[in-house]
């Protein structure tokens, strides 16, 4: 059995798709992974936007134009309801945040079920929302691409590379 570590560590952004669909039960459960995750008082202001139809993919593309992106089988589109969101005494609204946290259990959910994701958030977020029709309150806050990766000796250079503990941790004080 796979400990955490090593689930975590699996997981890379993956930025290369075989044409393979995702399957629907596959699919679920990974959306199911993400639909417990926790937010700020419970209130998961937040909806996941499966897009597949070829059509609508293609203008979604188009709002992050990047040739690999032309490939991806699926894209989740993360939406944060602002109206809903937890917002703490002194304004803070912490909807960006629970996107976060749900987006990250789908990414570990599909990194166990052998998918590959890349997380985006450089895309044109205007762009999307008048594609999607959303009203003022919701913001398309991030994408996920979702497929199986076309090889998997393609870990983005980054992976991996990251700050040490003691760049990091700081044991009770800054
Ligand atoms: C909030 C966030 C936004 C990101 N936006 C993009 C993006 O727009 N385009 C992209 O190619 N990668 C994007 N990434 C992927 C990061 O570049 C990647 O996670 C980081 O370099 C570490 O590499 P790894 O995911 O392979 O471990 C984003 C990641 C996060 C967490």
């Amino acid at each position: 059995m796979q400990t955490f570590l090593e689930l975590a560590k699996s997981r890379y952004s993956v930025r290369s798709y075989l044409p393979s669909p995702v399957e629907e039960e596959t699919l679920n459960y990974i959306l199911e992974c993400g639909r417990i995750a926790p937010s700020a008082a419970n209130y998961q202001p937040w909806l996941i936007n499966v897009i597949r139809d070829e059509d609508l993919k293609k203008k979604i593309q188009e709002t992050y134009n990047r040739e690999w992106f032309r490939q991806v089988p699926v894209i989740l589109v993360f939406l944060g309801e602002h109206d809903k969101g937890w917002k703490r005494g002194d304004g803070k609204d912490h909807t960006d945040i629970d996107i976060a946290i749900i987006a990250d259990h789908i990414t570990l959910a599909a990194a166990e079920k052998g998918l590959g994701t890349c997380w985006i958030c450089n895309f044109d977020s205007a762009k999307c929302a008048g594609i999607l029709n959303l009203p003022d309150h919701i913001e398309p806050v991030a994408y996920l691409s979702l497929g199986y990766p076309a090889d998997s000796t393609d870990q983005a250079s980054r992976h991996l590379k990251r700050k040490s503990f003691e760049e990091i941790i700081r044991y009770d004080a800054y």
